[in-house]
């Protein structure tokens, strides 16, 4: 355990790299290596985003528009991560986007979606087409939510016309196989299996449906599926959502909260501002079983702050990010190993995490983040370009690639108020606006999980090659070599003429 007293080699490199009035990042340290007897293999990279949300892997995925909807959030969950699902949604599709995340797995489905006894089975089929329902099963419920039946994907495949309602095809609770109350999926699983049924209702004493299990859901849960499964006390992936601030940003957490959210985000450039701080109060009087990380910070006392206010986790980086003008814009903002080293050192002890977001180009930038003191590292470009990103792949210099883009770039912050919000500038007219970042392409990647494999293997040999089993460890075994540019030029490929790209080093764009 870190004591919060003990004076840790990295405190000595830092403090004196402060004295000669330095700031650092990324480029500029490596970590020492030392004996080890971990092999990467054997490495543990469990973590936290916040106080109550933990991780299986510490990679985060940025709540950006190019980044983060649901296939980018599953993708990081099933791996181990958390996404944030971006703001510059209405909030009713932001919402749609954290259910889709929450059914993936549907360990318990809480609300099933269920159809009314007078719904025609034409008016079912359209239902399904319209909302892009993967299942035909359905709970047929009255007005006041007791189960009547269940209506299958045979109930309608077979029925002789769609004109027939639901109450009439269904099979009725009497003659269905249900569970009473509060099951395990394990319990469930058993239920589906010898009753050879694909979905299980739960009723409540007074036959009320009170959730759902699917056999197929279940089975890959009860099965180990995989270890790597970030998943909450229900079975469902976990997932974060990205907040702003003011009256936007309570009706968001109202009806994300409602939908199950694991954890929201207060996602703005200048996190220790009045507006801010002011928000992050009330929500955690609004909804305390909802851990809420704010940022961005790059400053131990604004760190300190947000603490004071109520965070969960705070999250720093101002202007470190691939797609950030906000320090050449505006002339502000700290390097970010130093920031992130100054923020992990004022929160030590507090049980508040750190997210260190922006600019992790190379998975050993996310060593060296962890072993500044983050808990976390937020990812943007890394994960850009990849089939679950957001937008289509298209050809540039005969070379396939995707868009990203910064969302204090002039395009995000004119389609977008959140995005407008996120710089300060709700208010300012189309042509008024000052962008703090640029729009891009980044090469096509193929799957994230591919990216977050690599990115994973590389922390893994990191904190092999520091002789630490754990991000704990790497933390408090950390000791920095500052490098020179000569260094940092030694430390990539030189000298060559690089022939094929590596999985993991696309090169020095
Ligand atoms: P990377 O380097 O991973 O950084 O692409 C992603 C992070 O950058 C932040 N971000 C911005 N910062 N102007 C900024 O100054 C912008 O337009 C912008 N857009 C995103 C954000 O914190 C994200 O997670």
């Amino acid at each position: 355990m870190l004591k919060q007293d003990l004076v840790l080699k990295k405190d000595k490199f830092f403090e004196k790299i402060e004295t000669l009035g330095l700031a650092l990042s990324y480029g500029d340290v490596r970590l020492r290596t030392s004996h080890s007897e971990i092999a990467p293999s054997q490495v543990k990279l469990s973590s936290r985003f916040s106080r109550r949300v933990p991780l299986k892997a510490p990679l985060i995925s940025a709540p950006m528009d190019m980044i983060t909807e649901h296939k980018m959030a599953i993708a990081l969950a099933v791996s181990g991560g958390l996404g944030i699902i971006h703001r510059a949604l209405k909030p009713e599709d932001q919402v749609k986007e954290v259910s889709r995340v929450k059914f993936y797995l549907n360990g318990l489905i809480e609300k099933p979606i269920c159809v009314s006894p007078k719904d025609t089975i034409a008016g079912v089929l359209k239902m399904i087409k319209e909302k892009n329902y993967s299942f035909r099963s359905f709970p047929v419920i009255d007005v006041k939510g007791k189960l009547l039946g269940l209506m299958s994907s045979n109930d309608i495949e077979f029925c002789p016309d769609n004109n027939y309602r639901a109450g009439r095809v269904m099979t009725k609770t009497k003659d269905a196989v249900t569970a009473k109350g509060a099951i395990s999926f394990k319990q469930a699983y058993d239920i589906m299996r010898k009753n050879k049924k694909k979905i299980l209702p739960l009723i409540d004493k007074q036959n009320k449906l009170v959730g759902m299990y699917v056999y197929s859901d279940v089975k890959r849960i009860v099965s180990g599926g995989s270890p790597w499964l970030n998943i909450d006390a229900n079975g469902n992936l976990r997932v974060g959502a990205a907040i702003g601030v003011g009256e936007d940003a309570y009706e968001r957490a109202g009806m994300l909260a409602e939908r199950g959210v694991d954890v929201l985000v207060i996602d703005t450039a200048h996190g220790d501002s009045k507006a801010v701080l002011e928000t992050l109060k009330q929500l955690k009087k609004d909804y305390p079983e909802i851990d809420i990380v704010a940022g961005n910070v790059s400053e131990a006392e604004s760190a300190k702050r947000l603490v004071q206010a109520g965070a969960d986790g705070v999250k720093v980086g101002q202007g470190p990010g691939s797609i950030c003008t906000t320090r050449v814009v505006a002339g502000i903002g700290c390097p970010q190993v130093t920031a992130i080293y100054n923020c992990a050192r004022a929160l030590r002890g507090s049980g508040v995490s750190i997210c260190a977001d922006g600019g992790i180009e190379y998975s050993g930038d996310a060593t060296v983040a962890l072993a500044a003191g983050a808990d976390s590292v937020m990812l943007g470009q890394m994960l850009a370009g990849t089939n679950e990103a957001p937008g289509e792949v298209f050809m540039r210099n005969d070379l396939p690639v995707k868009k990203y883009r910064g969302m204090g770039s002039l395009a995000a912050m004119q389609e977008s108020q959140a995005a407008k919000e996120r710089y300060g500038q709700k208010y300012s007219g189309q042509d008024k606006l000052v962008p703090e970042g640029v729009e891009a392409v980044v090469p096509y990647k193929g799957a994230a999980a591919n990216i977050i494999f690599q990115t994973l293997g590389g922390l893994r040999s990191g904190l092999s090659y520091t002789g630490a089993a754990d991000i704990k460890e790497l933390q408090a075994k950390a000791d920095f070599y500052y490098i020179s540019s000569a260094g940092l030029s030694e430390s990539h490929p030189h000298g060559i003429i690089m022939e094929k790209e590596a999985p993991n080093y696309l090169g020095r764009i």
